[in-house]
């Protein structure tokens, strides 16, 4: 069962950046579904590393985006992205050495901290993006 589904409130307006929230919640579904059903360690660990990997590449697209237009709270989005990107390396490391992921806590975090920062800085990063022609 999907934990959360896409909507147009998720967008902040810029194409790509739109695209790849997209992405990460279908990967963060999948994962939940895959907790829920209780799915061999396996198949959580190569969900998992799906998503750090897209995590990575979806970061790297904003920050350049921050760098290349000054935007000026990219020190705390960059801060927001690395305390993110360590929690979700933290969970691939724990799946990965044999941890049992039945405390479904750990991959709620997961999704609670995609949409707390789309919400919050993605949407804050958008509207000044906007403001500087991206769309
Ligand atoms: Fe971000
Ligand atoms: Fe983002």
């Amino acid at each position: 069962m999907p934990i959360v589904t896409w909507s147009d409130e998720f967008n902040i307006n810029v194409k790509e950046i739109d695209e790849q929230h997209q992405k990460m919640l279908d990967i963060v579904n999948n994962l939940h579904t895959a907790v829920e059903e209780r799915r061999e360690n396996e198949i959580l660990n190569d969900l998992l590393i799906a998503l750090y990997q897209h995590t990575q590449l979806h970061f790297t697209t904003e920050e350049e985006l921050m760098k290349e237009h000054d935007y000026p709270d990219y020190e705390q989005h960059l801060h927001e992205h690395k305390v993110l990107l360590q929690h979700l390396g933290n969970l691939v490391e724990g799946v990965s050495s044999g941890k049992n992921p039945s405390f479904r806590s750990d991959y709620d975090v997961s999704s609670d901290w995609v949409l707390i920062h789309i919400f919050k800085s993605d949407k804050d990063l958008g509207l000044f993006l906007n403001d500087h022609g991206v769309f």
